[in-house]
């Protein structure tokens, strides 16, 4: 499991994603500090993984805080809380963890026992339905691959992304499990590899054909007729707009002038329903993750640097939503009411 609680030492046991491929080792995160750095260097990453580390934060935060009046211990545990929510902008899922645990232990508790009680319990269901999550929507989305066929998928949205299973990476799972005889072209995704570094590494794990393609060649496959269709993740989904690692957009429009099918995958905690796209902070990451490469330096000193982590794609350059309650198409109907409907 990419990331878990351990009930012993009450704290957070995570896959350390920045030491893959050449090692798989894991981090124990004792301290919410400790959690936040490990958020922050991208130790743990994923948008509905960083929603189960929100929602284990606030539970972290709930027995590592020693104070012994309980108006003062809730305010400190919130404000750890609030700390982890803004470790990274940009995916929805964190700030969504933390609110779901803050809330119901709030709402509920009366005591500092019973706050910790709470808070692992609802920490433990929000890990639990992220698996579900993904299961189901694997499931959904497979009905919709060939029975033979090369996906493109960018950055990682697999199991080390989430709990397990994965989100673009699930449904290739389910579809495999279903008999089905899918090949994954992986997008590298610089400047951090994700797709070369963790996607490949998954699915070589579990005997699912993979490539490795330069981002950059991802329109000249199309053109070639070597894709079927595309499938990736999300960091958010707003009313108009999907925010996913960069270099999304880009495969959404090469999808569009190649008519090719361009799925996004996520859970119901990817979805914003209060925010349209112009009102979203893409993070802007560190210069030397592009002014660098394997120690050496690869920008001139003095040449800027732009390093944004995520893009934003119109809703309408969506083929579907693949979601854990159904396939949702057109993509840009998927609220109403502050709900998502529109399952097909
Ligand atoms: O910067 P990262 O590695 O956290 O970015 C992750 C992505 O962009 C994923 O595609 C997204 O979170 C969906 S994961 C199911």
């Amino acid at each position: 499991m990419t990331i878990s609680w351990d009930e012993e030492t009450k704290s957070i046991l995570l896959i350390d994603q920045t030491s893959l491929p050449t090692s798989c080792r894991m981090i124990r995160c004792r301290t919410v500090n400790r959690l936040i750095t490990a958020i922050r260097r991208l130790e743990v990453r994923g948008a509905p993984a960083l929603g189960i580390a929100g929602a284990y934060g606030v539970a972290l935060a709930a027995f590592s805080i020693k104070l012994t009046s309980f108006p003062r211990y809730t305010h400190r545990v919130k404000n750890a809380g609030f700390a982890i929510g803004n470790a990274r902008p940009t995916a929805v899922n964190l700030s969504w963890g933390v609110h779901r645990v803050l809330t119901k232990a709030e709402d509920l508790a009366t005591s500092i026992e019973e706050y910790r009680r709470i808070a692992l319990m609802e920490a433990q269901t929000v890990a639990e339905e992220d698996s579900a999550a993904c299961h189901a929507l694997g499931d959904y989305g497979a009905a919709l691959l060939p029975d033979t066929g090369t996906i493109l998928t960018h950055c990682n949205a697999g199991a080390l992304a989430c709990r397990e299973w994965g989100t673009a990476l699930g449904i290739v799972r389910s579809a495999v499990a279903s008999g089905k005889n899918i090949s994954v072209i992986a997008c590298e995704t610089r400047p951090l590899l994700q797709g070369a570094r963790l996607t490949a590494w998954e699915l070589k794990r579990d005997g699912i054909p993979v490539t490795v393609i330069p981002d950059s060649a991802a329109a000249h496959l199309m053109r070639k007729d070597k894709i079927d269709c595309i499938i990736v993740g999300a960091d958010r989904i707003t009313r108009d707009t999907v925010f996913n690692k960069v270099g999304t957009y880009m495969h959404a429009l090469c999808a569009k002038s190649h008519d090719l099918p361009f799925y996004v995958a996520v859970p119901s905690s990817t979805f914003d329903s209060i925010h349209a796209g112009s009102e979203i902070e893409i993070e802007e990451r560190e210069r030397d993750e592009v002014a660098r490469f394997s120690g050496r330096i690869t920008v001139p000193d003095g040449v800027p640097v732009i390093n944004p982590a995520f893009d934003a794609t119109p809703l309408s350059l969506v083929s579907a939503l693949v979601t854990e309650k159904g396939i949702i198409s057109p993509a840009s109907d998927w609220m109403q009411n502050g709900k998502i409907h529109r399952i097909i």
